[in-house]
């Protein structure tokens, strides 16, 4: 026994600084009851990350709740190549074709007029043909249909619809998931994919389309598993794109594609992952990781709560007063090796690792207390973002990631409907419902991000239900006074496919968001309650100071998968993309 202490004591002083708190270490060592829950490794070990994961401060100070610990899982890589041959005679598991509804239009004998379908149902004898009329597959979206016939070199052939037009990257993604999906059902390992109609293609968009199913397809294929005790393991191995071109500059657009959508899966591993496991530290730990990582243009400081009190965040620090987790205030500074910096950007996400609700919990169906595991959504797109960012290197921009991460929760200690907090920037909140939180998080976050000298800001935050309300499950909504500001992300979500909605900042609403004895109150009324929402955290923005908030309270859950999306980071990091130079 006390051989593994001392050994552990060495590792200690490399993940911990303070000799105080190693000190506490101990002692809750010698006396905790299992010493192999105690010594936890990180989570999130499993996607694009070097080795196992490091010891970390927070799970040796105390077990998880539960004992859980994520399985360290490796997210098999998919290799992906372009090629230009005859899709007849392409080699392999599946060769899933993307058929819109014209390039199903038959001739007057019921044969194919589109000149691929056309030569690939000459070679299996017209099944191709017969099948489609039979199983009344038109190409409708949704639509797919996976057929095992002799005649071409591929041992399927799969027509997946992508309905009446293929233009948008959003359509490209989902023919890419439901790729994924036939792969799964029959257990391939080797796929090609192509295009019906390629011919009135321009170069530029080919590369986007590839892009846009490739990714679709990585993320299309990735199945969370780290908490179960029984899965099957993905066994898709290997992608062609056939007939979107070759080279180079397809090869780099690929591969950023697969950079991104790592991000993803590192975003939505995070917002999976409960918060008995994934608290303030760890989230703290995760980001500090990411700089570790590419500690060439990222470095990481996280503060304390003693530290945010001298920062004077009164309001972030009033939403963590209940936990027993303690905050970790989290910012990761993306700098080019070289070169000079043109634009200086920031990137905020709420970052609520539990949303009980606080003394106004959430009670009733349809609360989702027990989903609120998800309220770090916004902070999972902004690391997602930093961790692309640091992988994919743009020169001539600074970017800015900030998470003010905490836990609302209810004790004692906990902050009371009617208290008056002070944010760090003077300004008063009287805290008329604990359950609206976030916004009095981001209020410290967004002004610390100001004070970093940051020319444009985007927000992300699961902010509120009403978002939910008006916009529904998968888009999010869009405030900011910037119309540039506006443009700029509305191309970076087109280039993604994420689906965005601008909303007004309707500046005569803020009348319910008066108090009778401090500057503000945190809730208005029942209408509306997005747009107070973002009218309150205006109030923490410089006005000299481009913001966006996006409240992406519906989008960062997919409730049919029961998983997350990893909503925001492919669109945060085009919109980093576009500031480059
Ligand atoms: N995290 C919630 C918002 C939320 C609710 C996200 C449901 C996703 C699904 C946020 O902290 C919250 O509780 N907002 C309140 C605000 C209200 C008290 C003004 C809400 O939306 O009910
Ligand atoms: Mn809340
Ligand atoms: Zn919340």
């Amino acid at each position: 026994m006390a051989a593994i202490v001392v050994s552990l004591a060495t590792s200690l002083t490399a993940a911990v600084a303070p000799s105080s708190s190693s000190f506490l270490f101990f002692t809750k060592l010698k006396s905790a009851p299992c010493l192999r829950f105690t010594f936890s490794v990180s989570p999130f070990g499993s996607y694009g990350r070097r080795g196992g994961g490091k010891l970390m401060a927070h799970s040796l100070a105390r077990a998880t709740l539960g004992l859980t610990q994520p399985a360290n899982i490796d997210v098999p890589k998919i290799s992906f190549s372009a090629k230009e041959i005859d899709v007849a005679e392409w080699k392999g598991d599946i060769l899933a074709v993307g058929v819109t509804e014209k390039d199903m239009a038959k001739d007057d004998s019921k044969k194919f007029e589109n000149a691929l379908l056309k030569n690939l149902d000459a070679k299996l004898d017209g099944h191709l043909s017969e099948a489609s009329s039979e199983e009344d597959f038109t190409g409708k979206p949704g639509q797919s249909l996976v057929l095992r016939l002799p005649g071409l070199g591929s041992k399927r052939i799969g027509l997946i619809g992508l309905g009446q037009s293929a233009t948008n990257t959003y359509t490209f993604r989902n023919f890419g998931e439901a790729i994924a999906a036939a792969a799964k059902t029959a257990q391939a390992s080797k796929i090609g994919i192509a295009l019906a109609s390629t011919g009135s293609v321009s170069n530029e968009s080919k590369l986007n389309t590839a892009s846009a199913i490739a990714s679709g397809t990585v993320l299309g294929t990735y199945e969370d598993n780290r908490y179960k005790s029984d899965f099957r393991k993905p066994v898709l191995e290997s992608v062609d794109i056939l007939g979107l071109g070759t080279g180079p500059e397809l090869e780099k657009k690929l591969k950023y594609a697969e950079d991104v959508s790592s991000a993803v899966i590192f975003g939505k591993e995070l917002v999976n992952s409960p918060a008995n496991v994934l608290t303030p530290a760890v989230l703290a730990e995760e980001a500090s990781k990411i700089a570790s990582t590419y500690s060439d243009v990222l470095s990481a400081n996280i503060l304390t709560a003693e530290q945010c009190k001298e920062l004077k965040m009164g309001s972030y620090l009033g939403v963590a007063a209940a936990s027993a987790n303690p905050p970790h205030f989290i910012h990761l500074c993306y700098k080019p090796s070289s070169g000079p910096v043109k634009a200086k950007l920031a990137l905020v996400g709420k970052g609520l690792t539990f949303d009980s609700g606080g003394y106004n919990i959430k009670t009733g169906p349809g609360c989702s207390i027990e989903l609120m595991k998800f309220d770090m959504g916004g902070s999972a797109a902004v690391l997602g973002a930093a961790k692309a960012i640091g992988k994919v290197k743009p020169p001539g921009v600074e970017v800015h990631f900030i998470v003010a991460a905490c836990e609302n929760m209810i004790s004692g200690t906990g902050m009371r409907p009617g208290d008056i907090i002070t944010a760090s920037n003077g300004k008063t909140i009287e805290v008329n419902n604990t359950d609206a939180e976030g916004r009095l998080t981001l209020a410290d976050a967004l002004v610390y991000a100001c004070n970093q000298g940051a020319e444009k800001i985007i927000d992300l935050a699961t902010l509120t239900g009403a978002c939910v309300v008006a916009l529904g499950p998968s888009i999010a909504g869009v405030f900011t006074p910037s119309d540039e500001l506006a443009n700029e992300v509305f191309a970076a979500a087109e280039a993604s496919g994420e689906k965005l909605w601008r909303m007004p900042l309707e500046e005569s609403y803020w009348e319910s968001m008066k108090s009778g004895v401090a500057d503000m109150v945190n809730t208005g009324g029942r209408q509306g309650g997005a747009i107070t929402a973002a009218l309150f955290l205006k109030q923490f923005v410089d006005e000299k100071v481009q913001w966006m908030h996006i409240d992406m309270a519906g989008p960062v859950w997919n409730e049919k998968k029961r998983t997350a999306t990893g909503f925001g980071i492919q669109t945060l990091v085009e919109w980093v993309q576009q500031h480059s130079s």
